[in-house]
């Protein structure tokens, strides 16, 4: 049973402005764990914190302090030990565009990672990237292997963004606002996808969001992130149904879904909770 355990984590990004330098705290004390067969979900507005922790446990930030553990040993950045936790941890990015590279086929994106972590030797390749096309339902697959990105959907991009990220066979899956470039009608057959394979493969995965929705719906556990900090976490109705910090309680009343939890809008309604215009409702970006 893989877990990933993160303690006392911790970024701080110098800026620099002109002859000035100041520093800025991105992460600041943060604990998690992810476990096998569970979904945290890191929740947040934009600024807060939550790609530098995904691009830390993706080992392409280093953290300023804190350790990561693996299975109960600390995580190796280099060599083989590098190269070990590349199998274990995967991560798919906000925006399937920036993600792939245009000059190559779908069939190539999903070679590179199988032959690289060892998954497929040149007789079993093609087998293999129909097997995760498939898997992702990209369907005809033979359609899909020519294909380069720009002749794919937004959604179907992503889709070959999940795919590679399976290639290595992970047991962590961390998704950064997997869902919040695609176009909305489209977002929750992905985040269904991530949900099945999430449950057929057993992943530990992180989902990162900024909808306390779809955090409900799709994570046993749900981490409220403010300015860096871990606010309020706990099991996912608990923190919807029951916020206690104030950061939460205005995240859910500035919730773009209204549904989300009909019951406290109305109490916050009733009550006169302002609500913070930084929690614009339609923000879709970062
Ligand atoms: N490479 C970087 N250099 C300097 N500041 C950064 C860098 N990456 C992120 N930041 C800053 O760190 C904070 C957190 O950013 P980020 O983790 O991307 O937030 P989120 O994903 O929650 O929107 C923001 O203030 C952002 O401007
Ligand atoms: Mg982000």
């Amino acid at each position: 049973m893989t877990t990933l355990t993160v303690t006392g984590l911790n970024k701080t990004y110098t800026l620099r402005s002109g002859l000035q330098f100041s520093r800025l705290q991105a992460v600041k004390d943060v604990d998690l764990e992810l476990s096998a067969g569970r979904t945290v979900a890191l929740v947040g507005q934009s600024g807060s914190g939550k790609s530098t922790i995904a691009k830390i446990l993706a080992q392409l930030e280093k953290p300023t302090s804190g350790t990561i553990m693996l299975d109960g040993a600390p995580i190796g950045t280099r060599g083989r030990a590098l190269a070990h936790y590349r199998d274990h941890v995967q991560m798919v990015f906000q925006d399937p565009f920036a993600s792939l590279n245009p000059f190559h086929t779908i069939g190539h994106h999903l070679e590179r990672p199988l032959l690289l972590h060892g998954k497929a030797t040149r007789a079993t390749l093609r087998a293999k990237v129909c097997e995760l096309l498939e898997r992702v339902n990209l369907t005809p697959t033979d359609s899909f292997i020519e294909r380069r990105p720009h002749e794919l959907s937004g959604g179907q991009r992503q889709r070959v963004a999940i795919a590679r990220a399976l290639a290595p066979e992970p047991t962590v899956l961390i998704a950064d606002e997997p869902v919040s470039m695609l176009d909305v009608s489209i977002r929750l057959g992905v985040l269904n996808l991530l949900a099945r394979l999430q449950r057929e493969e057993n992943l530990a995965m992180l989902y990162i969001t900024h909808d306390l929705a779809t955090a409900r719906h799709f994570s046993d556990e749900i981490l409220v992130m403010y300015r860096g900090e871990v606010v309020e976490r706990g099991p996912a109705d608990q923190v919807i149904l029951d916020p206690q910090a104030e950061f939460t309680k205005q995240l859910l009343v500035a919730a773009p879904e209204p549904g989300n939890n009909p019951r406290f809008l109305a109490e916050a309604r009733r009550r006169g909770v302002p609500m913070p215009d930084h929690l614009a409702p339609a923000e879709e970006t970062s």
